[in-house]
């Protein structure tokens, strides 16, 4: 028997009674799809998944997305490893809040993730619940987003020449390319694509807006975000080995904290399209 539970935090629930080995039949996935809608972030602990399992439960909620700038894992054509040595010294990998891809004309709906080694300490996952924030945002502060569009590119990220990871070292297998430098739009307070929920759609990928100077969309850009991260809109989610993770892009920005040095970590990451054919209507 399926349980969820809500985390009390400003996004997240936990669900047991379930095993994803195990297709799912209609009306439970009809529930853990609503669920998701609802809480934004599913947290699925003690779960035994091998890659092909992993992709049998990922496809159930949408078609599996190509990764524009991870490399699958070797052997696996989709599957791509978020992975850090105990010796690594870097910048921890996507240590900003973004929502994934969000440079991408259509985003990916969901992300999954399956810790695998999971540190005794470090490594939380941040999540920022992007339509809390939009339901408490000043009247002042919506009079000035309400009609601007942003646009979002991965070049800061994912560009050859002056992307951060164009020098990266570390043991994820980053891709960087010249299509990073590619630009698309989307309103920054804008009605999920499912549930029809207003969020302030964010995140480090939103480096402009239509219409406004250089300094003037940098200035609303950082207020925005500043207000979508505040602590009140946050959860803060802890690892545990053989515990998956399925999060909505299009209502959390997320973000990845270090505190894990001398300690080996790896988790497996999934992206799905966002295919309104398996959309539902919200509970
Ligand atoms: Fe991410």
């Amino acid at each position: 028997m399926i349980h969820i539970e809500p985390t009390g935090a400003p996004c997240g629930a936990v669900v047991t009674g379930i095993d994803l080995t195990q297709p799912l039949d209609a009306d439970s996935l009809t529930r853990l799809r609503r669920a998701w809608l609802e809480h934004h972030v599913l947290i699925y602990p003690d779960q035994s998944l091998e890659p092909p399992q992993f992709e049998a439960f990922v496809e159930q909620f949408g078609p599996i997305a190509d990764d524009p700038y991870i490399k699958p894992l070797p052997g696996q054509k989709r599957i791509a490893a978020i992975q850090r040595r105990a010796d690594e010294t870097g910048a921890i990998f996507a240590d900003v809040w973004h929502a994934d891809w969000s440079f991408k004309e259509v985003p990916p709906s969901g992300t999954f993730l399956y810790g695998i080694t999971i540190p005794p300490q470090g490594g939380d996952t941040l999540f920022c619940n992007e339509q809390m924030a939009a339901a408490a945002m000043p009247d002042e502060l919506r009079a000035r987003v309400r009609d601007l569009v942003g646009i979002h590119s991965a070049r800061k990220a994912y560009s050859r020449t002056g992307g951060k990871y164009a020098d990266y070292k570390g043991s994820m297998q980053v891709a960087t390319s010249d299509d990073a430098d590619a630009e698309v739009t989307h309103d920054i307070l804008r009605q999920h694509p499912e549930s029809g929920a207003e969020g302030l759609f964010a995140g480090s990928y939103l480096l402009d807006v239509i219409g406004l100077s250089e300094d003037a969309a940098a200035e609303i850009i950082a207020e925005v975000n500043a207000w979508v991260q505040r602590p009140e809109f946050v959860y803060a989610h802890k690892w545990a080995p053989d515990m998956l993770v399925q999060w909505d892009n299009r209502a959390v920005l997320h973000k990845a904290t270090g505190g894990f040095e001398g300690y080996d970590r790896l988790l497996h990451r999934l992206t799905i399209e966002d295919d309104p054919r398996y959309h539902v209507s919200a509970a």
